[in-house]
């Protein structure tokens, strides 16, 4: 596609680890190349672009001038604010991140946090939360369209552009402002371990035999019955896994605050 036709997107990093940014490289359908060739024109985003230093910001300060009111932004990162904004100081002009996420978000045709740290504030704004760390929706009155999840798979990510791409709207959205289609449903509902937990076989110790079996991993802290997301059908990194495949329980990581609230391990 001529690049007229491509939607401009503007990615920001904010205080993050970039696993959302990889999860988002895992697309397969359509692949990571094709997003990019064919659907949309990658304007910014500081992992895979060719520019650095002055070039890169000249680049991003113009995408925005360029697509006015057009561009798709996705915001990776929580965003230290307030007064502790100075905790994420980025690039040659000295701003902080909360001044780039709002000076882009103003622009924006449509805005995503992309991750729990975007949507929720995620692992830095965790007790004790010493960067004053928030989620995008607290520092811009535009609406957020949240695709939390640490990370969200890829295609939570590319399913949510792709559907703004094809229908030009926002999709239907939950209390969380997260898009019903992936967030909809609870892990528990569609997990592959369920028929162990209502037969009432858990694991219950790492290990054991239980663990071998693929017993239900609530009594050693799965928090699937509380965590809206579609991991379970989804899986991740073009379907090969998911938390709960490996034996792990799922930590909530789609919820706000998990960090902190999804600690604790609850008797059936
Ligand atoms: Fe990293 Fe998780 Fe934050 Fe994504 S949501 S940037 S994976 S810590
Ligand atoms: Fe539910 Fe977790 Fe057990 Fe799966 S492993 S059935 S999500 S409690
Ligand atoms: Fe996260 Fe639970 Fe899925 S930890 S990746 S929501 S299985």
């Amino acid at each position: 596609a001529e690049i007229a036709d491509r939607l401009p997107l503007v990615w920001l990093h904010m205080a993050e680890c970039t696993g959302c940014s990889e999860s988002l490289l895992r697309s397969a359908t359509p692949s990571i190349d094709s997003l990019i060739f064919d659907y949309i024109s990658l304007e910014y985003h500081e992992t895979i672009m060719a520019a650095a230093g002055w070039q890169a910001e000249q680049n991003l300060h113009n995408a925005m001038q360029k697509y006015k009111g057009r561009y798709i932004l996705m915001v990776e990162g929580g965003i230290p604010h307030a007064e502790s904004d100075y905790f994420l100081t980025i690039g040659a002009h000295g701003k902080t991140g909360q001044e780039s996420a709002q000076e882009a978000c103003a622009d924006a045709a449509a805005i995503f946090a992309i991750g729990s740290c975007s949507s929720f504030g995620g692992v830095q704004a965790a007790y004790p939360n010493p960067t004053n760390a928030t989620a995008l929706s607290n520092i811009t009155n535009k609406t957020v369209i949240n695709v939390p999840g640490c990370p969200p798979s890829e295609s939570n990510i590319v399913g949510t552009l792709l559907h703004f791409i094809l229908y030009g709207t926002l999709p239907a959205l939950d209390v969380y402002n997260r898009p019903k289609w992936a967030y909809g449903l609870r892990i528990h509902d569609a997990c592959e371990r369920r028929g162990r937990f209502d037969a009432g076989e858990f694991v219950e110790q790492f290990g054991d035999e239980g663990a071998k079996n693929g017993y239900c991993l609530y009594k050693v802290g799965c928090k699937g019955p509380y965590t809206f997301n579609n991991c379970s059908k989804q899986k991740f990194n073009q379907g090969t896994s998911w938390p709960v495949q490996a034996g792990h329980g799922c930590m909530g990581c789609s919820e706000p605050d998990f960090w902190d609230k999804m600690g604790i391990v609850h008797e059936p």
